[in-house]
């Protein structure tokens, strides 16, 4: 097992190789090695390619479904970055906001957004979406929404985490984030970002709404580091798993836990 500090050194190199790696995380956290092999492991190339996802939904959707599915069209290309390409835990949380219906009359933020998949089922879903990331993912995220037809209802932001907020985005009712907990640097980013979004009760004024946005956080574990992402948004919030997906079981055994945030008082 690789110590700590030599796991954060090589995060520093290098922070995307947990996500390539992906190792089981019940066995022990190790990342697999090429020392045995001469030639090392080849990512296999993603470049400028068009993948079609569907997902089942509810029937107070149909108005936006094709035969009960949502279907997504997505370019996806890693050249951009990781999140040039669709990520477990973002399939896991479309399918479950698809599965609960229509998103009509809701604004949704989707934070780390990527390729943009979560936030395009939720603009399908009816709903006003705001798909963010950092700036070398835009264009791939634009494309995305003109590929889909969804120009007048989902909108393109760059949101950098611990940045503050653009000021076009609207206060969400909904606030949606999936594998976005990887690389450890980000880990306060990502929470500050979390913690701008949804204030404490008290600070909530009335030019903000006065609920609170619902969040829903898809998270994969990947290795034991991850926690320390999980202290720092305990300072914040608390949690829940998601009940009421019947899909829990299957995504669990791939380590993918669908969570709601709630923020502390
Ligand atoms: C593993 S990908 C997941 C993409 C997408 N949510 C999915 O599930 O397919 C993580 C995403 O977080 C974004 N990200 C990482 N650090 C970020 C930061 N500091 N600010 C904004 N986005 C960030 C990456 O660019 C990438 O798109």
């Amino acid at each position: 097992m690789l110590d700590l500090a030599l796991e954060e050194t090589l995060d520093e190199l290098d922070p995307l190789r947990h996500l390539r790696d992906d190792p089981d995380p019940d066995s022990g956290d190790r990342a697999h090695s090429s020392s045995d092999s001469i030639v090392p492991a080849q990512l296999p190339s993603i470049l400028n390619q068009t993948i079609e996802l569907r997902f089942p939904c509810s029937s107070s959707a149909n108005l936006h479904a094709d035969h009960g599915k949502i279907i997504i069209r997505l370019a996806v290309d890693a050249s951009p970055g990781c999140g040039g390409t669709a990520w477990p835990a973002g399939e896991v949380l479309s399918r479950y906001i698809a599965r609960r219906g229509s998103l009509e009359g809701q604004t949704v933020l989707e934070l780390g957004s990527g390729t943009g998949l979560v936030g395009l089922v939720a603009g399908k879903l009816g709903a006003e979406v705001w798909i963010t990331d950092q700036a070398p993912l835009l264009l791939i995220m634009r494309r995305n929404v003109e590929m889909n037809d969804l120009s007048s209802r989902v909108h393109v932001t760059e949101l950098d985490w611990g940045s503050p907020i653009p000021r076009d985005i609207p206060p969400p009712s909904l606030i949606l984030a999936a594998d976005c907990v990887y690389f450890e640097p980000a880990f306060p980013l990502l929470v500050k970002t979390l913690a701008d979004l949804v204030p404490r009760s008290e600070k909530i004024d009335d030019q903000r709404r006065r609920e609170h946005p619902e969040v829903l956080f898809c998270f994969k574990k990947r290795r034991k580091a991850d926690k320390r992402f999980f202290t720092l948004l305990k300072k914040e919030f608390t949690w829940t798993e998601v009940a009421d997906d019947p899909d829990r079981e299957i995504y669990a055994r791939e380590a993918i836990s669908l969570l709601r945030l709630v923020r502390k008082r």
